[in-house]
């Protein structure tokens, strides 16, 4: 995972040489002036040379202006290494995520997709730069300042070596317990950013069901759960502070006692006492630093490897070498199709699908909910692929067209169809990016739209909301059918596209359909019959099996669903129009 995460360094690299390089700088001033500081005790304040002060004294002032100048360039060139870093990852994984099939959307799910693109990388960014400053400096100076001692007092040294180990088992214990408290921590961030996500972009239903109350109270229940966990880390976490504390103050006595001792026999000066004491508390805080340092790259390994999976993830649906870039027409061939979701393919939607639809029909799909009609025409585009059997589009095997020739021949109106936060005149163009505005008002006109889009004061220069929320459900609707149209595709698939559309435009859409692109495939799924009444052919599905396929006179004589759901939206049409 580190190799991974590591070889998005990119055009950083140098960053992330130099700044723990300055960090090597500030940790030598920082070691230094307390050597000097034993200089300036001994040969300078306790003879009384004033001169030598100054001197000496003026040197510190230098080392320190220095050591500043050094540990700034270390912190400016970690924050551009690290940025820099997360930019990089971000870039990746939305390139990949965009080279996803609906298959391996399916298999994160888009919230955690959102978690993993912000937080987690926030993470790694964070625990990033930590790594390259602190884990440089901590461990360095730590080493620096033990040699400096001994350099000073063998004997008194040695103390330090007494503490180190209790510092180590302080430390792996924080570690260890952090790792667990950490885990948890990240596994609740997800759920509260999942349970956000999800009110928020439904905040409209959450309102119509006044379920406000309930709403607030899973998040509070939620927080709570963080707040708990958050303390019981910070606890763990400030731990090693009073043990710390207790042996810096533990060394002080024993250096004090013993060196008082040693300063009283003239073996020693009292310069490189205090001096001692000063690299007692540097060896201390470094190990400090370290336990920090650590306990930031175990919170940040989850995050890591969330992204690496989202990096490692193969797209399921790719181009084949040498894919085909012409769809000859829009004939399609369904061959003996099975289709399962996911990783179960025991568990079918589709069955043994045989179809044939030539070029320029019209299809009808009706079925009840959950009869596979969304997934059978998904197949059409390869939004996904088929299990078993094959689809031909124009004669050749789905699999081997290029994808963004498919694409661009068959169009398709999704169910849960999205404009985006734009004017009109802009998502239409989504369709077709170099189509003129008298292209976008014919399939406007086609599309029924064009009537209430010239009802508008801005007319096409309209802004349309995130989500499309200040048009109709219906206009909304004939929106994404006109930019479907403006692909000007061999196929046009409309997954229940006109349902909450009424009887009379839906009709004229029809119409116009028939009339003005006779040559394209249509294929239109609808709950009611009258939507596909007129068509070539209607393909009756019924838990992912095709049971009748004919036309309407035909299949209302033969077929017993067919007739059935028929006679129930008649009944219901009387009810309508009373
Ligand atoms: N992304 C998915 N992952 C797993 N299962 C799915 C997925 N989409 C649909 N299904 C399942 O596949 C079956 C067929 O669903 P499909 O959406 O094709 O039905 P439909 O006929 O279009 O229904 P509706 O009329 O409600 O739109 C259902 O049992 C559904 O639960
Ligand atoms: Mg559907």
């Amino acid at each position: 995972m580190r190799k991974k995460l590591g070889s998005y360094i990119g055009e950083y690299k140098i960053n992330t040489i130099l700044a723990p390089a300055f960090m090597l700088g500030e940790v030598a001033m920082d070691v230094l002036i307390p050597y000097l500081m034993s200089f300036l005790i001994n040969n300078g304040l306790q003879k009384g040379n004033f001169d030598y002060v100054l001197r000496v004294g003026g040197l510190m002032l230098i080392m320190t202006v220095l050591g500043l100048t050094f540990g700034s360039l270390s912190g400016v060139h970690a924050a551009i290494a690290s940025t820099g870093l997360a930019k990089n990852l971000r870039k990746a994984m939305f390139f990949t995520i965009q080279r996803f099939s609906f298959e391996n959307i399916d298999r994160f799910s888009s919230s955690s997709l959102i978690t993993r693109l912000t937080t987690d990388v926030n993470n790694v960014q964070n625990s990033f730069q930590m790594m390259i400053r602190m884990l440089v400096r901590a461990p360095l100076m730590m080493i620096f300042a033990l040699i400096m001692s001994f350099v000073l007092n063998a004997r008194l040294a040695c103390i330090f070596l007494v503490t180190i180990p209790i510092m180590a088992m302080v430390m792996a214990f924080v570690i260890f317990r952090a790792h667990k408290y950490f885990k948890q921590m990240f596994e609740e961030y997800d759920h509260l950013n999942n349970d956000v996500q999800e009110n928020l972009l439904n905040i409209r239903t959450v309102k119509a069901y006044v379920r406000e109350p309930h709403e607030i109270k899973k998040f509070e229940a939620i927080s709570e759960k963080l707040v708990h966990l958050s303390k019981a880390a910070e606890k763990l976490i400030i731990l090693p502070t009073p043990v710390m504390t207790m042996l810096v103050f533990g060394i002080i006595i024993a250096d004090g006692l013993l060196g008082g001792r040693f300063i009283v026999a003239g073996q020693m000066k009292l310069g490189d006492l205090t001096t001692l004491f000063t690299y007692a508390v540097q060896v201390m805080m470094s190990f400090m630093m370290i336990t920090m340092v650590l306990v930031m790259i175990v919170m940040s390994v989850a995050s890591g490897e969330r992204i690496v999976e989202v990096l490692n993830e193969e797209p399921t649906i790719t181009n084949k070498e040498k894919a085909i870039t012409e769809v000859k027409d829009g004939s399609i061939v369904f061959d003996h199709v099975d289709f399962a979701y996911g990783s179960d393919k025991d568990k079918k939607v589709l069955t043994d699908i045989q179809l044939t639809i030539e070029a320029g029909e019209t299809v009808g799909i009706i079925g009840g909910t959950g009869s596979s009609k969304s997934t059978l025409v998904q197949l059409i585009p390869r939004l996904y692929d088929v299990t078993a059997g094959r689809v031909l589009v124009g004669g050749t095997d789905v699999r081997d067209l290029d994808i963004h020739t498919l694409r661009d021949n068959v169009s398709m109106v999704l169910q849960k169809n999205e404009l985006f936060s734009g004017t009109i005149m802009k998502n239409m163009r989504w369709g077709d990016e170099h189509a003129t505005d008298e292209e976008v008002i014919k399939a406007c006109k086609l599309a029924q739209a064009d009537e209430f889009v010239s009802t508008f004061d801005k007319q096409y220069e309209t802004y349309i909301e995130q989500g499309g929320n200040n048009v109709s459900g219906g206009q909304k609707q004939r929106l994404c059918i006109a930019r479907a149209l403006l692909k000007k595709p061999k196929i046009l698939i409309l997954d229940d596209s006109t349902s909450a559309v009424d009887m009379r435009t839906d009709a004229l859409i029809r119409e116009a359909f028939a009339n003005e692109i006779p040559n394209t495939t249509k294929i239109i799924i609808a709950q009611r019959i009258s939507s596909v009444q007129d068509a070539d052919k209607i393909v009756v599905l019924d838990e992912g099996r095709i049971v009748g396929v004919g036309k309407h006179d035909a299949l209302y004589a033969n077929n017993r669903i067919y007739r059935e759901v028929y006679d129930s939206q008649m009944k219901g049409g009387d009810d309508d129009a009373a």
